[in-house]
């Protein structure tokens, strides 16, 4: 079935000028962009998005390096969409992540790892609903 899921290319990867590189990840496996933008995220709105994670020894870390640099959100779309992206995003931990996948080539460590992606329906019409209005999605 056609799914959307959320994307998020990560400070590490927009700092080092990767959002290119990483799209053309997106694209040649299929997937469409049909939302895309990039913004500055508050620490308070990084804590926000990423809340189920808030009793995490990591939560802090993670808020503060999310609003380090801007990040650039979308939507992805296509057959399959999040687990195809999940596929294409690799382990969350480059140090497992399959050779060719985006954290494999680009992340820097399992914190700094260049992008988020949508792990479930429900998850991701949270967070697609999160970033954009239904305006903002042309498929
Ligand atoms: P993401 O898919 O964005 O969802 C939660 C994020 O927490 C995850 O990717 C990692 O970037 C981050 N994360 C997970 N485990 C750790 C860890 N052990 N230390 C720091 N960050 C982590």
């Amino acid at each position: 079935a056609v799914e959307r899921t959320l994307s998020i290319i990560k400070p590490d990867a927009t700092k080092r000028n990767l959002t290119g590189k990483i799209n053309a990840k997106f694209e040649d496996a299929g997937l469409r962009i049909v939302a895309q933008k990039r913004i500055q995220l508050t620490k308070a709105q990084a804590g926000e998005f990423y809340a189920v994670h808030k009793e995490r020894p990591f939560y802090d870390e993670l808020c503060e390096f999310m609003a380090s640099e801007p990040v650039v959100v979308q939507v992805l779309e296509g057959d399959g969409a999040i687990a195809k992206n999940r596929e294409v995003m690799g382990a969350t931990n480059p140090a497992d992540a399959a050779p060719g996948t985006i954290r494999a080539e680009f992340a820097e460590s399992v914190g700094e790892n260049s992008v988020h992606g949508s792990d479930a329906p429900e998850t991701a019409a949270v967070e697609i609903a999160f970033f954009f209005s239904g305006l903002e999605l042309v498929g």
